[in-house]
């Protein structure tokens, strides 16, 4: 048990750790930041929305750790769906950059906790340039990241106690979504039908996560194997290669094997000199239309004898065979697809832990909020 700040005492109920229950809440994680909306309007964000997604003509997210990695993510959706230019911005790195601001970009910070040090200080710079209309995704009304922003989408995620982030982010992927419309909508890029498309695939989110979270028993089997390496590479193209970030951070942060992601295309360009057969390639491989590129990135790792680990939509036809280990995804969700994806990595990482017996809820050298720079 733990009693948490905000609301008392957190059960585990009948899961070992904290970071496992959170990774089964998400279905409804997602379900309650959803709201039950049926149409997308400015409001969701705030009484001044309208005004300010009206004038924002680019924006810049801040964020730290997987909150920027969901800020990565975010950035496809908003530059197809929204046309609007989006920079990422690591907050620690940004908050000391001699960067050029412009009036009208939009700041978007995105935080679990609300109280990250980096993010906050990032914000204030952001300001102090002249950039003062701000909008942050939060898991924390009550937190100084809400109160700072003159915009804020609260995620309903719950409390969330595994330091590693898991149902976090999901949901901020979720509430970044509908800001990507939000945003299109107001810009003249979102007919009725395209809207009506869009939320029909969130709300169906919910049970697509949870026929992921089936895949348990498949993700287990692999982690026996996994847990004696360290080392891993994680390879994801596209919207997916934020995922493949995660994907590596969440093994790192809790079984502290040393897990890097990269761009499937750019393993020509060096990392593939690390490839053997001593660390297993995990690749991310939605049946969108970067697939046939990745399977050719998937031959180069199989001619150096690497081991590759294969999450596949089930439309693929990529085949477990000598060296691809396969578990099948289900049918490709379209532009919702990376989050769907992201949650086998979550899986996978903290079975791996449980196999290393590390301390999944709380890993040595972490905290759950980094107040402090
Ligand atoms: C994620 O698993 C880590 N716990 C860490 O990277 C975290 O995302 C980062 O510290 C940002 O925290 P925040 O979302 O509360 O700002």
């Amino acid at each position: 048990k733990v009693v948490d700040v905000y609301s008392g005492v957190a059960e585990l109920g009948p899961y070992r750790h904290f970071m496992q229950k959170e990774i089964f809440e998400q279905p409804r994680a997602i379900s309650d930041t959803l709201q039950g909306l049926e149409s997308i309007t400015p409001d969701l964000f705030g009484a001044q929305a309208s005004a300010v997604l009206h004038k924002a003509d680019s924006v810049l997210i801040l964020a730290c750790g997987t909150s920027y990695y969901a800020g990565l993510t975010a950035k496809y959706w908003l530059e197809s769906i929204a046309k609007i230019p989006v920079e990422v911005e690591i907050a620690s790195e940004y908050r000391y950059r001699d960067s050029v601001p412009s009036e009208n970009k939009l700041v978007v910070t995105i935080s679990q906790s609300g109280e990250t040090a980096d993010t906050l200080a990032a914000l204030r710079h952001a300001r102090e340039l002249g950039m003062a209309h701000s909008l942050t995704i939060c898991n924390v009304a009550t937190s100084a990241m809400v109160r700072e922003c003159e915009l804020a989408y609260i995620t309903r995620a719950g409390v969330e106690i595994g330091v590693a982030s898991t149902k976090a982010f999901t949901t901020q992927l979720t509430a970044l979504f509908l800001l990507t419309l939000a945003i299109a909508k107001v810009r003249g890029r979102l007919a009725p039908e395209q809207e009506a498309e869009h939320m029909k695939l969130l709300r169906h989110l919910p049970v697509a996560v949870s026929a992921v979270l089936a895949l348990e028993p498949q993700i287990i089997a692999w982690a026996e194997e996994f847990s004696r390496h360290d080392d891993a590479l994680f390879l994801g193209r596209g919207i997916h290669y934020p995922i493949a970030l995660e994907g590596a951070l969440k093994l790192k942060e809790i079984s502290y094997i040393h897990a890097e992601a990269y761009p499937a295309g750019e393993l020509k360009h060096g990392p593939l000199a690390l490839v053997t057969d001593k660390m297993p390639v995990v690749t991310i491989a939605p049946n969108d239309d970067l697939l046939e590129k990745l399977k050719s990135n998937m031959q180069e790792v199989r001619a150096r004898g690497g081991q590759l680990y294969v999450f596949a939509d089930s439309d693929t036809k990529i085949v477990s065979e000598e060296g691809i280990h396969v578990i099948r995804m289900p049918e490709n969700y379209g532009l919702l697809s990376p989050i769907l994806h992201v949650i086998p990595l979550q899986l996978l990482a903290y079975h791996t832990a449980l196999v290393r017996g590390t301390d999944v809820d709380k890993p040595r050298n972490l905290a759950k909020s980094v107040t402090v720079e």
